[in-house]
């Protein structure tokens, strides 16, 4: 690490303590950065018994700014380390930003990949296609904390012709033996779209194909992820720049996947493409496989450019956002699945529960889990801390927000009829799940601490409710 990274970890670490201090709607068990602004997870892998969780970090201000990668580790789910940042601007090639990127582990090392941003200075530039550089950068390390070397692997010039400076995010995986990775791309044209390289080695790559959609979907594609899962591939991206059409895509940026054939016959053909979370919250989701069969996904509990669209009062209290909890992804039929990881169960402390018919006012938790089965009415209404409702009704699963919702106000999702609905709530963060995760919903909400509690309108043959503690989370940044 050179002296200005080290300069700059000390101040991120006089800037968290103070942040830390007040923990109004600091949440529970969602991970969120101790100061600054977080945004996409970043990273994600298991290095030997450790999962590790970076995240884009800005920690100067509650603004995204100069990015550096956050990281956490945990070897549960419940108990985490907080690191100090582990990749920061200090190259020529990253100075304006260590962007998004993934993580594999080869040859006992933790090989990381990320975008180098960098702002040129000048005159004229649009910095969509000029003006800005997008470089790929790799780096190493033996213990999954320090990563002492970069090393630019591409630059503008080794992208195709056709696509803008915007070609940023690699995500790297290994299949039979190569490496796969997939760039998040904006064309000249405005389409976004998907480049796809291969390497034998992980350090030379070669373009191996691209992923478009029949017509136009979006104007850049951030955040690829790409992998397999029951015999069936799935193209996951966020796209900018997609319309709002009814009850779909009403987020300012989208998230979602595009189920794929023919990838490993050297095909990149992506289908339709469906939103993996209706929420109000919910972005640049990162997945990876913990080598026991899960393909644990975890989201950004957030979206960028929101000003004048919906508020995120925290910037009060010196941060900004956080992640979904993980969660597990599984294929049905070619639509995905998500429930959240089963290790978060060890977070349920008392529990209550009841047959519902009619009305049923549950405890008076702030921090709860929710599952209601064997739904059986028509109509069936959660309402949360006075202001929160989950409602099925008509065919339409529908989350809204009284003034808790900072101008967040109703999503919804087309279902068959619920027969199941399993809700986290945190202090100021709630995820659901609908049919043992056919639909999902991320949102943040604001709760005075004096709301609490949660009531059940409807039929159903069990609903339980658990309190929930907290994760537990030990500073380790300071001994680093
Ligand atoms: C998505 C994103 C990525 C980029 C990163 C920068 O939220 O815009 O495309 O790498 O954030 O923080």
């Amino acid at each position: 690490m050179n002296t200005k990274s080290k300069n700059l970890f000390q101040v991120c670490r006089l800037l968290e303590d103070s942040a830390c201090a007040n923990t109004k709607w600091r949440p529970k068990f969602h991970l969120s950065p101790r100061t600054g602004w977080m945004n996409d997870p970043n990273g994600l892998c298991r290095f030997g018994d450790t999962y590790h969780i970076f995240f884009q970090y800005s920690p100067y201000s509650t603004c995204p700014g100069t990015n550096f990668w956050g990281h956490f580790t945990t070897d549960d789910f419940v108990s985490y380390e907080y690191h100090k940042p582990a990749i920061c601007v200090d190259e020529k090639f990253d100075c304006h930003g260590v962007y998004s990127g993934s993580a594999i582990v080869k040859d006992s090392k933790l090989q990381i990949f990320y975008t180098g941003n960098v702002k040129l200075c000048g005159d004229g530039y649009d910095y969509i296609t000029a003006g800005r550089e997008h470089n790929t950068v790799t780096a190493f390390s033996n213990d999954g904390l320090t990563f002492p070397k970069k090393r630019m692997l591409m630059a503008n010039s080794d992208y195709p012709d056709d696509v803008t400076c915007h070609v940023r995010d690699p995500k790297v995986f290994e299949r039979g033996g190569s490496y796969y990775m997939v760039l998040g791309a904006r064309t000249i044209d405005d389409i976004g779209q998907v480049l796809v390289y291969k390497s034998e080695d992980a350090l030379d790559w070669k373009l191996h194909g691209r992923f478009e959609s029949d017509e136009k979907f979006g104007f850049m594609w951030e955040c690829p992820d790409l992998y397999e899962l029951d015999g069936q591939w799935f193209l996951a991206v966020s796209p900018q720049g997609v319309d709002a059409d009814g009850i779909k895509y009403n987020n300012i940026y989208q998230s979602g996947y595009f189920p794929v054939d023919g990838f490993e016959g050297g095909e990149c053909k992506a289908g339709e493409f469906t939103e993996i979370d209706r929420g109000f919250d919910f972005y640049a989701p990162q997945s990876f496989s913990d080598n026991e069969g899960r393909r644990i996904m975890i989201g950004w509990l957030g979206l960028p450019d929101l000003d004048g669209i919906y508020e995120n009062p925290t910037h009060e209290y010196g941060w900004m956002h956080m992640l979904t909890v993980p969660r597990v992804l599984t294929n049905r039929g070619g639509k995905l699945y998500q429930q959240p990881i089963e290790e978060l169960a060890a977070l349920r402390r008392t529990s209550v529960k009841r047959i519902v018919d009619g009305d049923a006012k549950f405890s008076n938790a702030d921090v709860f889990e929710l599952y209601a089965e064997n739904i059986s009415s028509d109509e069936f209404t959660i309402e949360i801390k006075n202001d929160c409702k989950i409602r099925y009704a008509d065919g339409l699963i529908t989350l809204s927000f009284g003034e808790s919702g900072r101008g967040r106000t109703s999503r919804s999702a087309e279902i068959a009829g619920p027969e199941n609905i399993r809700v986290l709530c945190d202090t100021s963060a709630i995820e659901i799940f609908v049919n043992d995760g056919a639909e999902a919903f991320a949102s943040r909400f604001y709760p005075e601490e004096s709301e609490r509690g949660v009531k059940v309108i409807g039929k159903c043959a069990s609903c339980t409710v658990w309190e929930l503690g907290g994760f537990e989370i030990k500073n380790k940044s300071k001994e680093e």
